[in-house]
């Protein structure tokens, strides 16, 4: 695991004041537009399931959530928190990422009770790509979500190297879902005021060792695109944006809930093809859901969910290039 330096206490300040007049600047160019962000998550962790609009959120809690109010932005951060260290794990090529052993996840109450995850353990490590596919309903998203920290699981064991996230206290979840977990999700979710660099920027001010979201949007060969606005950008730029965000902070963890599922198969590619790349060159452990079969070829290992229960799993022996998919 790479080791990441806390950033020091007058950077941190500083970094406080560019975020402040970035948020404001922000506000500023986004009040007269609706966000179109899909899910996303509040401060408390809870899943935002409806799009974008108008957005019901408690400012208070922090100078991001109140521009959430506006239906600007997705991050909810605490800016004095202190980084969240995860206890120093073993190392090696299979250094284990996420243990979740008997996690369930109930929705609802009585007769409107809904098992979304039935007992699922799974093991994730360091480095790998991991296709997840599963009917419709099946629990790919509230497993993508848990292991995320924008759900909280009903039992069972999860742990994110040795940080427990069923016991965290939401500061710490929110800290993890800052400096940890790069997601990535079907709608781009970016700030249509904003241009591509603009989008990234807004999380490489708040992240504790970023990159610059030039080198960000240029791993994902957008680097030529940099001060065009979402709606300037294909379908398939605009997830390359999102990718180039997710990434911009280098995550542990990078969380894709169907990355293509808007977009045709040409675009499908050049995106999986940046997933691909970030997961080689970065080393992150990516985990991507999708409905479509023909991805898994791509992956290291392949994880089916039925019912809310791991089905079954495989691992590829070689894997396919992205470029060389065809659907
Ligand atoms: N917030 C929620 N409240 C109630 N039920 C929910 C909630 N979120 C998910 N569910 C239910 O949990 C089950 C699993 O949903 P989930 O979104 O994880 O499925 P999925 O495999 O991602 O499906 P899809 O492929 O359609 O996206 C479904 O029956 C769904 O209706
Ligand atoms: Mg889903």
């Amino acid at each position: 695991m790479r080791e990441k330096k806390p950033a020091p206490s007058g950077a941190f300040s500083n970094r406080r004041c560019r975020v402040a007049q970035l948020n404001l600047r922000i506000w500023l160019r986004s009040i007269t537009y609706h966000s179109g962000l899909k899910p996303s998550a509040n401060a408390s962790g809870e899943t935002i399931q409806q799009h974008g609009k108008r957005i019901a959120f408690d400012s208070s809690r922090s100078p991001t959530a109140g521009l959430l109010a506006a239906g600007v932005a997705v991050i909810n951060l605490p800016l004095a928190m202190e980084p969240l260290t995860p206890e120093p794990a073993a190392r090696g090529p299979r250094r284990k990422v996420f243990h979740v052993r008997g996690l369930t996840k109930v929705y609802g109450l009585g007769l409107a009770e809904v098992h979304a995850l039935a007992g699922v353990d799974l093991d994730l490590f360091e480095g790998e790509l991991v296709v997840l596919l599963g009917p419709s309903g099946s629990g790919k998203t509230t497993l993508l979500n848990n292991l995320g920290g924008l759900d909280l699981p009903t039992a069972g064991e999860l742990r994110y190297q040795d940080f427990d996230l069923t016991t965290a206290e939401e500061s710490d979840l929110t800290r993890y879902r800052r400096d940890s977990v790069g997601f990535i999700f079907q709608f781009y979710n970016l700030i249509p005021s904003l241009t591509a660099r603009e989008n990234v920027a807004l999380i490489t001010e708040i992240a504790r060792d970023p990159m610059p979201p030039e080198d960000a949007l240029q791993m994902v060969n957008l680097g030529a695109r940099l001060d065009h606005f979402p709606a300037q950008l294909s379908g398939g730029e605009q997830q390359r944006v999102a990718i180039a965000r997710a990434i911009a902070k280098r995550p542990e963890v990078l969380l894709c809930d169907e990355p293509t599922g808007a977009l045709d198969v040409r675009t499908g590619i050049v995106v999986l093809e940046a997933i691909e790349r970030v997961n080689r060159d970065l080393g992150t452990l990516t985990v991507v859901i999708t409905h479509n079969a023909v991805m898994a070829d791509m992956a290291d290992r392949v994880i089916h969910l039925s019912d809310g229960r791991v089905l079954n799993e495989h691992r590829n022996s070689v894997r396919a290039a992205a470029s060389s998919l065809n659907w």
